[in-house]
């Protein structure tokens, strides 16, 4: 096993050049999904008496998930809440490294190989950084990691649209969708246009699917970062 190691909230992953890199403002993700659930485990959760179940979709290094389970699992043993936290990826290669990151920070993370959320039927939490960004910029660029963690589609919204669709069935009513965004780093590339465009569909497709919309929580830079649905 290569020893590659990326310092992410607040623990070491292993982190191979063949798999996407952890980056900082993922945390900020990770620190949003733990503030929402919490409130929900309290309001929902308890009362219905029902497993919680989170789901992280392209979980790669599955730095999201563990540090997600890291933090509230003393909560859910507290309030008596069994729960099931699930990371899914496309790659088995990157899959076998989320396994050993949870192995080694001793997390009750189950992985399974699957596309985007075919693999579960039902969820109160889904979590997700999915490949974002635009073909157009293609050349624009240079980074390091896969294509394939990377980019979303001609558009780069054409993956969190899929994902939205399925989230919609997947989520138990009053259930959370939280996707990190990258839209606003296309004005740097001139592509205001597409930048407008990637938020409308966006907005609107989950909008039409009946979906709750929150205000884009933006990160340190003033970039709009993370964006929340409810069913
Ligand atoms: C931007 S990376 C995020 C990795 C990790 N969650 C993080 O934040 O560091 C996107 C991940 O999604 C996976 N992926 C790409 N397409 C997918 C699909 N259709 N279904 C499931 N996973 C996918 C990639 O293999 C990659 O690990």
């Amino acid at each position: 096993m290569e020893e590659k190691k990326v310092f992410f909230f607040e623990d070491y992953f292993l982190a191979p050049e063949y798999v996407f890199q952890p980056r900082p403002e993922t945390e900020l993700l990770v620190e949003i999904a733990i503030e929402h659930i919490k409130k929900y485990l309290y309001e929902i959760s308890k009362p219905k008496k029902e497993k919680f179940i989170l789901a992280d979709v392209g979980t790669g290094t599955g730095c999201i998930i563990i540090s997600i389970y890291k933090k509230i699992e003393k909560l859910l043993n507290i309030l008596e809440i069994p729960y099931k936290m699930i990371g899914i990826d496309i790659d088995m290669k990157t899959l076998k490294i989320a396994v050993h990151n949870s192995k080694i920070l001793n997390s009750r993370v189950d992985f399974v190989l699957g596309n985007l959320l075919e693999p579960i039927k039902q969820a109160d939490f889904i979590v997700s950084n999915p490949p974002y960004v635009s073909l157009k910029v293609k050349d624009k660029i240079s980074i390091p990691d896969p294509p394939h963690t990377i980019f979303g589609g001609e558009k780069g919204y054409e993956t969190i649209l899929k994902l939205i669709a399925q989230a919609y069935s997947v989520l138990k009513e009053n259930g959370f969708l939280l996707i990190e965004v990258g839209y606003d780093d296309l004005k740097f590339f001139d592509l205001e246009e597409l930048k407008n465009e990637y938020k409308k569909e966006i907005f609107s497709f989950a909008k039409n699917l009946g979906l709750k919309l929150f205000p884009p929580v933006k990160d340190y830079n003033k970039l709009e970062r993370i964006l929340i649905f409810q069913k």
